[in-house]
């Protein structure tokens, strides 16, 4: 029988992601969504570690992950607040605000805690761009609008093996299956 790994997420996509890089090494990734509070926090790192703490008396072994976009002529923005501006301005807000900004780098970045008696971290980050227009209907959120660096395609026109090979999850959950081997 193989070994269970509990993702705590509500996010189907973020599931699919992580099942596909997980789940080749004979582990049976788990969904539960016990909802869990995401603290306002300017490190995505403390946010991991607060939704730890608060469900490591529920659950023996998980692990969860928080992620954001940050817009470097935007001065970060979203960054932080990547969910919450994803579910006001959406990506037509993202591609207004930044109408005549020539300059559209962009960083995504996601962090990874795991805990199996004491929490471990594990970070991915992926450079890109800001897309002039959205394009693809794969995937979720921004990513329609972000092209990581070395792409023409959006993480949106992409497959989610494609976008596994640059994403900031897929890194991360790169460094964590990694962790998972040698133990
Ligand atoms: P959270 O990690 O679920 O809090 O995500 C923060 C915000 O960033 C949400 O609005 C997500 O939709 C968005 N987001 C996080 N990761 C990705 C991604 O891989 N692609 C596109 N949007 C993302």
């Amino acid at each position: 029988m193989s070994e269970e790994i509990v993702f705590i997420t509500s996010n189907k996509n973020k599931f699919k992601e992580a099942e596909k890089l997980i789940t080749p090494l004979g582990f049976k990734l788990i969904q539960k969504n016990p909802g869990y509070p995401e603290i306002q926090s300017d490190s995505l790192e403390e946010v991991v570690r607060y939704g730890i703490e608060y469900l490591r008396d529920k659950f023996d072994t998980f692990f969860l992950e928080d992620s954001g976009l940050f817009i470097k002529s935007l001065k970060n923005f979203p960054g932080v607040f990547s969910k919450f501006v994803f579910t006001t301005i959406g990506n037509e807000g993202i591609i207004k605000l930044m109408e005549n900004i020539k300059m559209r780098d962009a960083v995504f970045r996601a962090v990874i805690g795991y805990y199996d008696g004491e929490a471990k971290i594990f970070k991915g980050e992926c450079k890109g761009r800001i897309s002039e227009e959205m394009r693809g209907d794969h995937g979720f959120g921004y990513d329609p609008i972000f092209i990581p660096q070395g792409c023409e395609k959006t993480f949106g026109e992409m497959t989610t093996e494609e976008k596994n090979q640059y994403s900031h999850r897929g890194k991360a959950l790169k460094s964590f299956v990694q962790y998972l081997k040698q133990r």
